[in-house]
């Protein structure tokens, strides 16, 4: 039986492609025939909106199976999961109700370790080759519960001047993050929405060589085959094989194999 290794994106930058890049990969990993559960962790329902149409994701918001009930209840996330159209892909809904997470988690004994808790059964159970959780854009209390859920973090970063500031927050996020997640690891920085015809990229690319963490090679370029795929509730990958985007997350997806293991 092979361990479950859990991944998460998460940057407190809105915007800069953590929701997109938890879809693909998770995508692209099914595809290539691992076992991925998605774990939407933000109240904006993103990673559930990329693969179920508006209706759908606001019934599993009302209902009972999203992250937040299993967070109220501290109770085991298989009850939350649902199937999406694609094989070995499935997801654990999120809620508008996550808006008050951090209150919820305010008054809970060991805080920081509900989510990893409610994730043990499924890691035990080798049902998953990977757990795949989108964070929101926030350094709180819950980002930290996802942290301490994880093996790696993946940082997906926009290249822009606004995309690198606040990146040093982060990075000072997780230095005091080592105590409660000591064996978390980074497993890159993926460059996203990069604007070929601007030469502020390379600037970006020299500014991310700095920090301590690796970059990955694949950078995924402003492409608006992603808007449209999103818009029909799909992954790239589905939507229009022959994009950029496309061969660039199926790229950086074997990158992540690699890096993350
Ligand atoms: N490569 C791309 N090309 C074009 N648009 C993109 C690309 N990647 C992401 N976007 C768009 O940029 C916006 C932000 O992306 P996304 O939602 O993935 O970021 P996020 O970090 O999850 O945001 P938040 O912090 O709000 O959770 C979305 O509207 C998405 O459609
Ligand atoms: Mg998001």
């Amino acid at each position: 039986m092979s361990e479950t290794l859990t991944i998460c994106f998460a940057n407190n930058k809105g915007g800069s492609g953590k929701s997109t890049t938890c879809s693909n990969v998770g995508y692209f990993l099914a595809e290539s025939g691992k076992r991925v559960l998605l774990v939407d962790g933000d109240m904006q329902l993103n990673l559930s909106l990329a693969f179920f149409d508006e209706e759908k994701v606001l019934s599993f918001a009302a209902g009972e199976k999203n992250l937040y009930r299993a967070i109220q209840k501290q109770s085991d996330i298989s009850e939350c999961i649902v199937h999406t159209a694609y094989e070995g892909l499935d997801l654990v809904p999120s809620s508008t109700l996550m808006s008050s997470i951090e209150f919820e988690l305010f008054s809970k004994w060991q805080r920081e370790y509900i989510l990893k808790k409610c994730l043990q059964k499924v890691k035990e159970s080798s049902a998953y080759d990977y757990i795949l959780i989108d964070a929101p854009p926030t350094l709180g209390g819950w980002v930290m519960n996802i942290l301490a859920a994880s093996d790696y973090l993946i940082v997906p970063v926009e290249a822009s001047p606004w995309g690198l500031f606040g990146l040093s927050n982060l990075f000072e996020f997780l230095s005091e993050a080592k105590n409660i997640a000591p064996d978390l690891k980074i497993g890159g920085i993926a460059v996203t929405k990069v604007d070929g015809r601007k030469n502020y990229f390379k600037q970006t690319m020299e500014t991310l060589q700095e920090l301590p963490a690796h970059v990955f090679e694949t950078c995924i370029h402003l492409d608006s085959s992603i808007e449209w795929a999103q818009d029909n509730s799909k992954p790239v990958g589905k939507y229009k094989r022959s994009s950029r985007s496309s061969k660039e997350y199926e790229k950086l997806t074997e990158e992540v194999v690699q890096i993350c293991r």
